[in-house]
């Protein structure tokens, strides 16, 4: 059990290069020709294929195997020792040992380098400023306290102390103790500081644990660790390294799942759990779910193929990632209206990177663990076979909308749903055949469908060049940079460090709309501590350079360096709460305009309560500022 857990813990030291940087996006250009020359000549080629396949007939200087990239029963894998490639005369993939990595570990050219620079310890520098340098060194650390902290959480987990744990894990989930050690799964024991502790002991430093979020610090200023008397989730990222940790309770903690929250190291929005192991499997298709107990427990019954996002809805981010390495994906989320309202967002996202999506139907209120261990591997395995095309299932929720709770079927809001739905459909072909489909399961002739459907497509279209072909970029609508935000921005470029220690994180949606993607690229760079006032205009201009921000901007920083009696943080804080306000306003203005066209008295009902929800918030948040 231990050996495989040490084998990660390998496979993470092997796979660590220079920089534990975000995601493993490293330009190329940053690599110099010269060292990846020396990387593919110290990674001689058949002792890295040796590592996959067995080689053995030899002739000249070619070896031969079976070929590990497509199925066969005599060996036409070669490798040729002498001119360091290798070829298949069966299905002719060919190539030097980068290529090899690549193919067999699933790697962009880029992570397969620096794969293979860490296998024979070379240490990729990508940059010689010193300043980097540190930084660079800094993540290192990071690096190896998480390490630290994920031997600690295992060490805790096979200490006999934690017998329930076990018990728990092994007889009520049902998992085995090899899937266990080979997703690195620990004990965070049920102490206030033994964590924190140990690893401060081991020199690393307070706001290093900070930032980790391994520890925290109480009013009255005593350390304490933020994960108690939690099973312990490694998070790994698609190259194996150690990034963050979740952890679930095994008390009646009100959270029941707890996570590392975005460092330098980690943004949980660019990452997927379990990517490292699902990339590997050859299979047609990736299963997305939404736990660390699903994707685990799909693993042990041979769903090997399994990712799940951590914590958060997918992000057009994770999407791109999951297109790297798949182009159909099967969503498995939880059997509830909130696994499915999650199911409707991810689809166009996964669209969008070509991703053919299908999704799983389960009985109500289940999540694939439990379907499993109901219903075992074979009736899973069918589930998948029998996933429902995007498409389909967006029709069935229109139709179980349009549905009295008894079932009856309203066919008039259910052919408006579905026709809306059609009508975005951009392939011609699919549209009739889903028409014609449509026509049938409401009894009218697939002609008048058709013709609502097309017809609601071109009014989509007459709107939407329009705004496409507008031939002098348009500025939006009025937009003004509300000033909360740029209050908030001077604050940020201030100390970049405040973009931790606000009292609630700050998040891209705390802004205006038309400036969101923007934002999150400002909180990035932010988080890796290179937000500079020359940078933050440099951004600006790419974006917009009718915001006008550079000359409103610096007042704020005269303010910010003028007040006596409060820190940057403090003036961050009183900017997000405006800013806050602000949303809540918005959202507020956007259901009193919904009442005004209500007809129904049920629903007045429901959005004046949602109006009073949100004035009180207004009054809570304005409030938290006059204790200050
Ligand atoms: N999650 C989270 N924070 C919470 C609840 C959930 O981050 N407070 C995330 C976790 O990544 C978790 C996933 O959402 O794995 C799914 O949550 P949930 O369905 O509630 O839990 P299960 O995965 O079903 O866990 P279990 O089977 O152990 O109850
Ligand atoms: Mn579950």
């Amino acid at each position: 059990m231990f050996r495989a857990f040490l084998e990660d813990i390998f496979l993470f030291f092997r796979s660590v290069v220079g920089v534990a940087d975000k995601g493993g996006e490293i330009p190329l250009s940053f690599i110099p020709q010269e060292i990846i020359d020396e990387i593919i000549a110290r990674n001689d080629i058949e002792s890295v294929v040796k590592e996959y396949v067995q080689l053995d007939k030899k002739s000249g200087s070619n070896m031969f195997g079976l070929c590990p990239f497509h199925s066969e029963n005599t060996p036409s894998f070669s490798v040729n020792t002498a001119k360091n490639f290798f070829y298949c005369f069966g299905c002719h993939a060919g190539g030097n040992v980068i290529k090899f990595i690549q193919m067999i570990e699933n790697l962009t050219f880029p992570d397969a380098v620096l794969f293979l620079a860490k296998r024979v310890g070379i240490e990729v520098e990508l940059n010689d400023d010193p300043e980097v340098r540190k930084k660079h060194n800094y993540y290192k650390q990071m690096s190896a306290c998480l390490l630290d902290a994920a031997r600690f959480f295992y060490k805790s987990f096979i200490d006999p102390g934690a017998k329930h744990v076990k018990y728990y894990l092994l007889r009520q989930r049902k998992l085995s103790a090899q899937v266990l050690t080979t997703f690195g799964v620990g004990y965070a024991p049920d102490s206030w500081d033994s964590l924190s502790k140990y690893l401060y002991a081991k020199g690393y430093s307070e706001p290093m644990l900070i930032e980790l979020g391994l520890t925290r610090r109480s009013r009255q200023g005593t350390r304490y660790d933020f994960f108690r008397n939690r099973i312990m989730f490694p998070v790994f990222d698609h190259l194996g390294r150690l990034i963050a940790f979740g952890g679930r309770t095994l008390g009646d903690d009100e959270a029941k799942y707890i996570n590392s929250p975005d460092s330098r190291i980690y943004s949980k929005g660019n990452c997927l759990y379990a990517l490292n192991f699902a990339r590997k499997e050859k299979g047609a298709f990736l299963i997305l779910c939404e736990g660390y107990m699903d994707t685990i427990s799909l693993y042990e019954n041979g769903f090997k193929n399994t990712v799940a996002g951590l914590g958060t809805a997918l992000t057009p981010n994770q999407a791109r990632l999951l297109g790297q390495y798949t182009k159909k994906i099967i969503l498995a989320y939880d059997s509830d209206p909130a696994g499915q309202n999650a199911v409707l967002k991810a689809i166009p996202l996964l669209e969008k990177e070509q991703i053919e999506c299908k999704v799983l139907v389960m009985p109500e209120g289940s999540d694939p663990d439990d379907y499993i261990h109901n219903y075992g591997k074979e009736r899973f395995s069918a589930l998948l076979d029998n996933a429902l095309p995007a498409l389909d299932f967006r029709l069935l929720l229109a139709k179980n909308k349009a549905s009295t709770p008894q079932g009856s079927v309203n066919i008039l809001v259910y052919q408006d749903l579905a026709t809306d739905i059609l009508s975005g459909v951009a392939n011609a072909v699919v549209r009739e055949l889903y028409s014609d489909r449509l026509a049938k399961d409401i009894r009218v002739s697939p002609a008048s469908i058709m013709e609502v459907v097309e017809k609601k497509r071109s009014r989509e279209y007459a709107e939407r060049p329009k705004k496409e072909r507008s031939p002098i970029p348009r500025r939006k609508k009025s937009f003004v940079l509300e000033e909360s935000a740029i209050a908030y921005l001077a604050a940020l470029v201030e100390d970049n460090s405040i973009v931790y220690d606000a009292a609630e994180e700050v998040k891209a949606s705390d802004f205006q709309e038309e400036i969101r993607s923007l934002i999150e690229e400002l909180l990035s760079s932010a988080k890796k501590g290179e937000l500079t006032f020359p940078k933050l205009l440099n951004y600006l201009e790419k974006a917009d350079s009718t915001l006008g921000l550079k000359e409103r901007i610096l007042p704020y920083f005269s303010k910010i360096r003028n007040q006596a009696m409060r820190s940057t943080k403090d003036f961050a804080d009183e900017a997000l709460r405006g800013l806050r306000i602000s949303r809540l306003e918005e959202e507020k203005n956007t259901i009193l305009q919904k009442l005004e066209g209500e007809t129904s008295q049920e629903i007045q009902t429901e959005l004046l309560h949602k109006v009073n929800s949100i004035n009180l918030t207004i009054t809570k948040i304005r409030n938290e500022a006059g204790n200050e």
